[in-house]
């Protein structure tokens, strides 16, 4: 893995600055526009290193997604459906490490220019269009995984909300983002990674075109019935499970340990901290509810039609719909 050198960073930083800001979200850092992005400035970085230097490998796989879209749960099946051979549920790494430490993270900069070997699964945040050169050049395979525009809204609310409050422990409730200030933001396309919309599209136009190199999940989907898409996975990663397995019952056992019920209550998930970057991060903060539907808790009937309306304008035509 490399980091990014002083040299770099301070070249990036002085782009940064100049770019388009959105502070409204959270005190912590502003959102910044970048190539029809939003994005916050300590992955901004990593994104524009990996931009200039990621040699992406044809074996490697990309596990991409918007962020609270279901990563931990797409890397844990993806970890474990790769690793099952070495690893059962009891030795799995995933049992004492957090998920996202399991999986090297290109947006901080990581895995730039490493040569050699090295384990196929890779995750990032970035848009398809703000990806690698070397991605699309490798041909390397990609899996992408959205989720139903209302619920992810709500889960990044929360998330950007929790983070906040425990990096600014004097922040009081009222001083935090409400839902409807954060809801017209997330609308008009402002939000981390944002616009989401475009976040989709990019990767689901892109995966019409080379469905081979590309597979396209939705979190509902995966979550109304797991085990068809968990043997996707598998054949899409190359190691599709053998009759033995299905009858052995291989598949069920995977996806009961990468459940919410079961990952939320590992030890490490429940009282495990994790850096990232210059910050400690509790990883319980990524373990809320993993329901479906649970925007109805927070936005009104109203607000949810708008928000579907806007991604059926959006996404018109290029037949996806949620
Ligand atoms: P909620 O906030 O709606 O509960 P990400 O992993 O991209 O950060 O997404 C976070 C969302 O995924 C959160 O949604 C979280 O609860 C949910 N999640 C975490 N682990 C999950 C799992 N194993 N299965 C399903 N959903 C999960």
């Amino acid at each position: 893995a490399a980091n990014i050198s002083a040299e770099s960073q301070e070249e990036y930083r002085k782009i940064i600055s100049t770019l388009p800001k959105e502070t409204a979200w959270t005190p912590m850092q502003p959102l910044c526009l970048y190539q029809g992005f939003w994005f916050f400035p300590i992955f901004l970085e990593g994104a524009m290193y990996i931009q200039d230097h990621f040699q992406a490998q044809s074996t490697d796989v990309l596990l991409c997604s918007s962020v609270k879209t279901g990563t931990v749960w797409l890397k844990a099946l993806c970890f474990s459906i790769a690793t099952r051979t070495q690893f059962n549920n009891y030795t799995s790494p995933l049992q004492t490490t957090f998920t996202h430490q399991c999986i090297p993270f290109l947006d901080y900069g990581e895995y730039a220019a490493s040569q050699g070997p090295r384990f196929p699964l890779l995750a990032t945040h970035m848009p398809y269009t703000c990806l690698p050169k070397s991605v699309i050049d490798s041909g390397c395979k990609i899996v992408y995984l959205c989720r139903d525009p209302k619920d992810n809204f709500v889960s990044l609310w929360h998330f950007l909300r929790k983070v906040t409050r425990n990096s600014f422990k004097e922040l009081k409730e009222g001083d935090l983002i409400s839902v409807e200030e954060a809801f017209e933001l997330f609308c008009k396309g402002i939000s981390f990674y944002g616009p989401y919309w475009e976040h989709v599209l990019g990767y689901w136009n892109a995966s019409l075109e080379h469905p081979e190199r590309i597979l396209f999940l939705k979190y509902e989907d995966m979550m109304k019935e797991t085990a068809p898409y968990a043997k996707k996975i598998a054949e899409f990663l190359g190691c599709p499970f053998s009759s033995e397995e299905e009858r052995g019952g291989r598949i069920q056992e995977i996806i009961e340990f990468c459940s919410f019920e079961n990952l939320s209550n590992l030890e490490v998930n429940k009282a495990g901290l994790h850096q990232k970057k210059d910050k400690l991060i509790e990883n319980s903060a990524y373990f809320r509810k993993g329901k479906v539907g649970d925007w109805r808790n927070y936005l009104t009937t109203e607000m949810g039609e708008r928000l579907d309306n806007i991604m059926e304008q959006k996404l018109s035509g290029s037949g996806l719909i949620f």
